[in-house]
């Protein structure tokens, strides 16, 4: 194998790596969090909450990995570090900025008291939580379906 293809895998697996990433916050976003709203049960709606949420949790931390590491491989194969410096690359800002979000969320602030805040949250005023909850997964769904275009669009010659 020579570098170019070391270059087409590492865009295999960036966008497989994306592809169950956004589609898993996708899903959580449009119709977990809308079915878990309309439960009754709130012990019943938390737990169920935190297993499926923690189970997509570790592919979500796999495929942050592997998306970051295979578009840092990329930036450094074409040698393209200065796209940081233009705003026509603003796809390229955009993803960056996502993976940094979303790698403190997963690794980071989940563990250290998200989780725990979340749940106190719950506990407090189950309705509000879910709310807020969905919100954010609204607007961090919102931004990667953009940045998805953008860098679409981009990486196959629009010009912005
Ligand atoms: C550290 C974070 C990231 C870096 C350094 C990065 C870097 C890159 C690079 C260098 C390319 C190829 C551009 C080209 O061929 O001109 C690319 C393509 C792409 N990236 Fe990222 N990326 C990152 C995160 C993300 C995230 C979070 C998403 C999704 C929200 C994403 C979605 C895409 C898509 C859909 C493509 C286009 C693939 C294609 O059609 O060929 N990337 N990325």
């Amino acid at each position: 194998m020579n570098n170019i293809d070391y270059f087409m895998l590492a865009r295999v697996f960036h966008v497989i790596a994306v592809v169950t990433w956004i589609g898993g916050v996708a899903f959580v976003t449009t119709v977990l969090i809308p079915s878990l709203k309309n439960m009754r049960d709130e012990n019943h709606k938390l737990d169920l909450f935190e297993q499926l949420e923690g189970q997509f949790g570790v592919q979500a931390k796999v495929a942050t990995l592997v998306t970051g590491i295979s578009g840092i491989y990329m930036l450094a194969f074409m040698d393209a570090w200065d796209r940081y410096l233009h705003i026509q690359y603003w796809w390229l800002h955009l993803m960056t900025f996502i993976w940094a979000i979303f790698t403190l969320v997963l690794f980071v602030l989940e563990p250290w008291f998200l989780h725990r805040w979340f749940k106190e949250q719950t506990l407090k005023n189950s309705e509000k939580a879910f709310e807020l909850l969905h919100k954010m997964h609204i607007i961090l769904l919102s931004l990667s379906l953009l940045a998805i275009f953008g860098a679409v669009a981009g990486a196959h010659g629009f010009q912005f």
